[in-house]
């Protein structure tokens, strides 16, 4: 009797427990065992077969990973498919120009024909996942060293994706799961004629900007609409007029009913990247050295681009994508220090890990296996932190930094290689997307920025030869040592550079050896290989394992709780419900926005503000059709669900499997819910499905596309 009261008692506690927090990126295939009578319990009416199943038809067939870092969804029977708009943004863009501004006023193909295409862009459906944790560590045994471990474990995955992929045209990969401790295998079918169909203007896709950005409350558009198109067997083929639009296994039924609060909600797609098992070291790192270096560099590049872009609309135009991804990371890593804070985050880890060793030092066996763990994680962050925070610096400075950037693709294409027309033509190719968004005095400004705060914040092992130059000609004059730079070099001018291509194949092979920008880029390369990168190697290997321990003796400890991995850019689903929040003492924030919030902040003065005619004239009409709740058009609404950078165009769906919403953001006060989720504080953004229809249908008069979907009233 008291056994089975204390049995009840622990599944009572469990079913609180995970009734409590909508924390979790729960993995597709394990629904049935781990989620699904929670799921119902909460509202949802599928089976966990409806949701992700290999023998029928279910809803992972409508979700597709759009580009490298988005999802993406399917909303029609032919291949109709939405995400986000700025998932789409350079796609978009690179159909833009001062003649055909389509940032600025939109884009609506008024049939198939006049769909746009888009050469490298690509859409990755699920076949299937397959647990291989068996045969993976079935390879491996505890004497290994990690490097022969490391080898052991890849050859399997040669072996078993070969195997997955044996006549067929699908591809395959194995992705580590809990830090290593488990392995999943993904089978993926690759479509790379996917076509533009629709976008609206940034003012309605982009409104708010950087301004609201990770922000809540929020009145973004933030919806592009694509089509993939197949060979006329329904298989992947490149771009051909021939190409027939792709009838999916499965698309979303939309639902117009709208949410409340309350409402069950669930997001599936392809959260990258979350640490939510790291000891308080590590967070201490990221909040107290390396996130505020960044910040402080892209605050300066932020400066340099946003003044320039406002002083000329073709530089608008050409560093919009640049400027929105160094400003999304920039803005959201000022969100998670705070987050953190608030949390006392790094507090809450240490009390974890005063637990944790009293764990540990209840048996021989735990001392054995994880006594020294914490410890020696404490040595490894002091050491890799300074190497950490230079990588940093080599990322922000040279790396990613528009002219270096294009130097290293210069050299790639002729470092060590006889001259060739086909390396002109290489070089002319890169050459060609390259200067269509360069504008030479912001670059050279955010160049003699970035080489000052180099010069400033990192020691002097790592500082390439050529500072010594600044300093002996240029007395630290970082503004002269560009001008000087920027004269010299053929890299920074369109019209410089293609006459030393002309060269480079008949008078003078060494044009490009001898630029100096080339020769700054090299730099940096070299230290940072040889001072930063074999260290970090070393930390990183050492980091693995300690980390896939630290992660076994976490889920040892309690081992009643149900653990989620971390996010790693695989298929994964998340559960909440629509919910409103207190983000500040005093203050609440409901749950959705609506168009006349839009019209508060209208502002043509604004740029991130500034409201189309036609959308205020919608509003004063009130024509909101189908689309509208009680005379009001709902924009965004918030929710509980647990989402990471690549959710991004996630569907956001109800409890019948319909697509409520689009995701495309995270609360500014939940951004730190990638290392610590709070339940009162994280939640997920998503665009309002009648608010893209709506745009569509009244505001572009696109209403064609609405034909194909499935509306549900
Ligand atoms: N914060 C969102 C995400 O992480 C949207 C970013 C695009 N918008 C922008 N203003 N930069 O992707
Ligand atoms: N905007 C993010 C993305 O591109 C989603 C927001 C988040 O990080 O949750 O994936």
């Amino acid at each position: 009797m008291k056994k089975l009261f204390t049995l009840a008692l622990a599944a009572f506690f469990l079913f609180v427990g995970s009734l409590r927090a909508d924390e979790g990126m729960w993995i597709p295939m394990l629904l049935s065992k781990y989620n699904i009578a929670n799921m119902q319990a909460k509202g949802l009416k599928l089976s966990a077969e409806d949701i992700y199943s290999v023998n029928q038809a279910s809803l992972k067939d409508a979700i597709v990973i759009f580009g490298g870092g988005c999802t993406g969804e399917l909303i029609s029977d032919k291949g109709l498919l939405i995400t986000n708009h700025h998932c789409g943004f350079r796609q978009i863009q690179q159909h833009s120009s001062t003649e055909h501004d389509y940032l600025t006023n939109g884009f609506w193909a008024m049939n198939q024909g006049e769909e746009l295409t888009n050469p490298g862009l690509k859409v990755t459906f699920l076949v299937r996942m397959d647990d291989v944790t068996e045969r993976i560590l079935g390879v491996i045994t505890k004497k290994m060293s990690e490097a022969d471990r490391n080898n052991a474990i890849n050859a399997e995955i040669r072996k078993i994706t070969a195997e997955a992929t044996q006549g067929n045209h699908y591809q395959a990969s194995v992705k580590p799961f809990f830090s290593g401790n488990q392995y999943f295998m993904f089978v993926q079918e690759v479509f790379t004629d996917v076509r533009l169909v629709g976008a609206p203007p940034s003012a309605i896709g982009k409104f708010g900007g950087d301004t609201d950005n990770w922000m809540w409350p929020r009145h973004t558009g933030d919806f592009s609409i694509f089509r993939i198109y197949a060979n006329k067997e329904g298989k992947p083929a490149t771009y051909s007029e021939e190409n027939v639009p792709l009838k999916p296994k499965k698309h979303f039924p939309i639902s117009l009913k709208g949410v409340k609060k309350g409402d069950f909600t669930m997001v599936f797609g392809y959260p990258g990247s979350t640490q939510e098992y790291i000891p308080s070291f590590a967070i201490d790192m990221y909040q107290n050295v390396e996130y505020p270096h960044r910040i402080a560099l892209r605050k300066q590049k932020l400066d340099i681009i946003n003044a320039a872009m406002n002083a000329d609309p073709a530089v608008r135009i050409q560093y919009a994508a640049k400027q929105a991804g160094i400003a999304n990371s920039w803005k959201k890593w000022i969100g998670v220090i705070r987050g953190l804070k608030r949390l006392d985050a790094i507090n809450k880890k240490q009390a974890f890990e005063t637990e944790f060793d009293q764990w540990v030092s209840t048996t021989e066996e735990y001392q054995m296996a994880y006594g020294k763990l914490l410890s020696d994680y404490e040595k490894l962050y002091k050491e890799y932190s300074k190497y950490n925070l230079a990588y940093a610096y080599f990322i922000e400075t040279a790396y990613y930094q528009d002219v270096l950037r294009f130097a290293r693709s210069v050299q790639k294409h002729t470092g060590g290689m006889q001259p060739s027309e086909k390396i002109q033509e290489n070089l002319r190719a890169s050459a060609k997307g390259f200067y269509k968004d360069y504008h030479q005095p912001t670059d050279k400004a955010i160049f003699a920025a970035m080489i000052k705060a180099y010069y400033e914040n990192m020691e002097a092992e790592f500082k390439p030869e050529f500072f010594g130059y600044v300093t002996s000609k240029f007395n630290n004059d970082f503004e002269a040592f560009a001008e000087d730079i920027y004269t010299r070099s053929v890299l920074v001018d369109a019209d410089k550079f293609e006459k030393a291509v002309l060269a480079y194949n008949t008078t003078d092979a060494d044009v490009f050896k001898n630029d100096p920008m080339l020769n700054i880029y090299s730099e940096f390369l070299d230290t940072y290989r040889s001072k930063t990168a074999t260290k970090l190697d070393g930390f990183r290997e050492e980091l693995r394992l300690l980390d896939r321990l630290y992660m076994r003796a976490q889920m040892e400890m309690d081992s009643e709780r149900v653990f989620y991995p971390d996010a790693n850019f695989t298929l994964r689903l998340t559960y909440g419900q629509v919910d409103d929040y207190r983000p500040r003492n005093a203050v609440h924030y409901d749950y959705y926005s609506t168009l006349k919030g839009i019209m508060e902040k209208d502002n043509p003065e604004i740029y991130d503000y500034d409201v189309p005619d036609q959308l205020r004239v919608l509003f004063d009409e009130k024509d909101y059709g189908q689309f509208g709740e009680n005379g009001e058009m709902h924009v965004c609404f918030i929710a509980s669900n647990h989402t990471s950078g690549g959710n991004s165009g996630s569907p956001v769906i109800n409890g019948n499997g319909e697509l409520i919403g689009v995701n495309f953001d995270r609360n500014w006060e939940g951004t730190m819910s990638d290392i610590m989720y709070d339940p009162s504080q994280c939640r997920n953004i998503t665009l309002d499905i009648r608010y893209a229809l709506f745009i569509i249908d009244k505001f572009a008069g696109a209403g064609w596309l609405l034909d194909e979907m499935t509306l549900v009233k």
